[in-house]
């Protein structure tokens, strides 16, 4: 059994899985999205003196599970530098207690291995990953063997939805409130500029939308009472748009037989609809994470862990560190 540790940003979880057969045998996440909901986004400190209050709380229920370990994983990449430090901290402290080897686990390749928690992996396939920190399309070969052949500019999809939630004084996580706000609003009502869409490039940006988007909420704001529904509506098309489009573009020259989307904002219902629509013409077949699985947690991170473990990829207690930016 493997026990993995995630806290790379405002989640901590921890998981227990079997080795060899992948099982989920424990999994406990505790959420902070209370806690910042007030500030409109995360808040560092605050998440990692959360981080410190909730591991030890769920390492405790782990406890039966103590004597079977084979090793400890831990997300050491990427993420916010002051609660990855919480979980790496835990995981070295847990290794050294146990005598377990260590295992440091990028948190991009934890997404893509939502896709396979309680199963098999499936190579090779791209990968749309979609979250509050990336935006990126990656060719997937195996564990080891991952190009990035797409990444955002500046903000991501899922920050995106953020910021305009906090725009709108909605509160956060932004993604699911503005999927709520949007589903009875106009998606036309507001011809938002598609960013990059006269660019060659295969690349994503979400700054100039999130400003054209500030702009309409302020004009909004000036009315008796107002009303975001449209501006929501309006702005979830458009930057799922932008992803459609960019993706054409690749298909153009590249046509994977299994896509897959993942990351916190592959849990939104508007481009898992689009996204399937593209495909249809590819007959590439689409792969998703069970809603559960989609945001944060450490199923994920366990189930990449089992492969290193297979694998052999394990890193010393002094060569463990944390890495706030990925190399992805
Ligand atoms: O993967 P995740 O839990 O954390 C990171 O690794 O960043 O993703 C969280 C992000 C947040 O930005 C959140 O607003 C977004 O995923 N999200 C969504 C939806 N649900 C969560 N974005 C759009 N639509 C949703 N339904
Ligand atoms: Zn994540």
């Amino acid at each position: 059994m493997i026990l993995s540790i995630e806290s790379s940003c405002d989640d901590s979880a921890i998981a227990i899985t079997e080795i060899a057969t992948n099982k989920l045998l424990f999994h406990k996440k505790i959420s902070q999205e209370v806690e910042h909901s007030v500030y409109g986004g995360v808040v560092p400190e605050l998440a990692a003196r959360l981080h410190a209050e909730a591991l030890p709380q769920i390492l405790e229920q782990c406890e039966p599970y103590f004597s079977k370990l084979k090793a400890v994983a831990v997300t050491a990449t990427p993420g916010l530098a002051v609660t990855l430090v919480e979980g790496v901290t835990m995981a070295k402290a847990i290794a050294v207690a146990l005598e377990l080897p260590l295992i440091g686990v990028n948190h991009l390749i934890g997404h893509i291995y939502s896709l396979f928690i309680e199963k098999e992996t499936t190579f090779p396939l791209t990968v749309l990953l979609v979250s509050g920190g990336h935006t990126q399309v990656m060719e997937v070969k195996s564990l080891t063997d991952i190009q990035t052949v797409a990444k955002s500019m500046d903000d991501s999809f899922g920050e995106s939805f953020d910021k305009v939630a906090k725009m709108m004084k909605l509160g956060y996580p932004g993604g699911p409130l503005i999927q709520d706000l949007a589903k009875d609003g106009d998606r036309l009502a507001h011809n938002f500029t598609v960013p990059l869409h006269q660019s060659p490039l295969i690349a994503f940006s979400y700054s100039g939308l999130k400003n054209a988007v500030r702009l309409a909420v302020i004009e909004e704001e000036k009315k008796e009472v107002p009303d975001f529904q449209d501006i929501a509506a309006s702005f979830e098309h458009i930057a799922t748009k932008h992803l459609t489009m960019k993706l054409k573009k690749y298909f153009k020259t590249n046509r994977p037989q299994t896509f897959a989307i993942v990351g916190g904002a592959s849990a939104n219902l508007y481009l898992r609809s689009q996204i399937e629509e593209l495909l249809k013409p590819h007959n590439a077949k689409l792969l998703l994470s069970q809603l559960q699985y989609c945001s944060d947690n450490a199923a994920m991170i366990g189930r990449v862990a089992v492969d290193m473990y297979t694998q052999n990829l394990f890193t010393s207690l002094e060569a463990l560190d944390i890495a706030p930016k990925s190399n992805l």
